[in-house]
């Protein structure tokens, strides 16, 4: 593997006027959702996020909980709640039900709710800003919390500048765009689980390696999928003679029957994009305390 590939702290010019955008609304947010993969509860958590979110309350959503292995993700879960985490595990894709949500960020303005109540202030509406790295599941929270009753509020002069805020109830309001970070590609476990798991690919890893890397994280964690899925049950020892016979199951040939190598990668990824491989965790406790 190519280890200078993996270390690059790749900062595309966008991050950096996100990081603006945040920095400049942070003060107007009451809760912060974070969103990660509960795939990869570790690769997809933004390491530095105080930097940019400060000390806001926050919860952390791990999303496409449909996907994951229960098993593992369950550690994770307990992980960040020692750390003081207010943690749920949502599948956004299938269910509707934003409820254990709302009620879990009434939990975390409850403080700030009594002071003002104490003082005999009115209560106003919580303020929601959804953050988190590409394709983790943030539009499709943001759509669940809008839902079809969505009411744009708009600019507020001097209070908001420029800023949509959508009413989702009566307590409750969200920033309509969503804050896209980007992970750090702290080590090597890390860049190659979010090449495998996300849409962060080609830009970091080459395909190839990043195939590899998944045949061989099924190999080690979950082999009844590589038997399931491509009906092997190891990988041999030359990793071309598996994705040949990969290649010929699934139809990737070119003309004069060979293998189709891009295509075999792409049925892999695809595999994994389209959901058709699940229970993977691919983010392991040992290995995170390994490095
Ligand atoms: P983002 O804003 O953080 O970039 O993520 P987005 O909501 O666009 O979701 C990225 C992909 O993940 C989408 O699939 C979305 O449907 C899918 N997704 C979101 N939440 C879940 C979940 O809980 N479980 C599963 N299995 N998938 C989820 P896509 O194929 O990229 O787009 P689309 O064809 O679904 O629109």
């Amino acid at each position: 593997m190519n280890e200078n590939k993996t270390n690059i702290n790749w900062y595309p010019g966008h991050m950096a006027k996100t990081k603006r955008l945040i920095l400049e609304k942070i003060d107007l947010i009451d809760v912060v959702y974070e969103v990660i993969d509960a795939r990869i509860p570790y690769s997809s958590k933004i390491i530095d996020i105080e930097q940019y979110i400060k000390n806001k309350p926050r919860i952390l959503i791990l999303n496409k909980m449909d996907l994951c292995d229960p098993k593992e993700t369950e550690k994770w879960i307990h992980y960040y709640e020692e750390k003081g985490y207010i943690v749920l595990g949502m599948d956004l894709m299938h269910s509707t039900n934003i409820k254990p949500l709302l009620d879990a960020t009434a939990k975390c303005l409850e403080q700030e709710s009594m002071k003002r109540s104490q003082k005999g202030l009115k209560m106003r509406k919580a303020r929601v800003l959804v953050v988190g790295i590409p394709n983790v599941g943030k539009s499709t929270l943001i759509n669940r919390l809008v839902g079809k009753k969505a009411v744009v509020v708009g600019n507020k002069p001097g209070v908001t500048k420029n800023l949509d805020w959508i009413r989702i109830n009566d307590t409750l309001e969200l920033l309509d765009s969503p804050g896209i970070l980007w992970p750090k590609f702290e080590n090597e476990t890390v860049s190659f689980n979010l090449a495998s798991l996300t849409a962060i690919k080609e830009e970091v890893l080459p395909l190839e390696e990043v195939v590899i890397y998944i045949l061989h994280t099924l190999e080690r964690y979950y082999p009844q999928i590589l038997q399931e899925r491509y009906g092997i049950d190891h990988l041999e020892e030359d990793i071309v003679e598996t994705l040949d016979w990969i290649g010929k199951r699934r139809g990737c040939l070119i003309r004069g029957g060979e293998v189709d190598y891009e295509k075999v990668y792409t049925v892999i990824l695809n595999d994994i994009k389209e959901g058709h491989i699940k229970g993977i965790t691919f983010d392991r406790m040992e290995d995170i305390h390994e490095s």
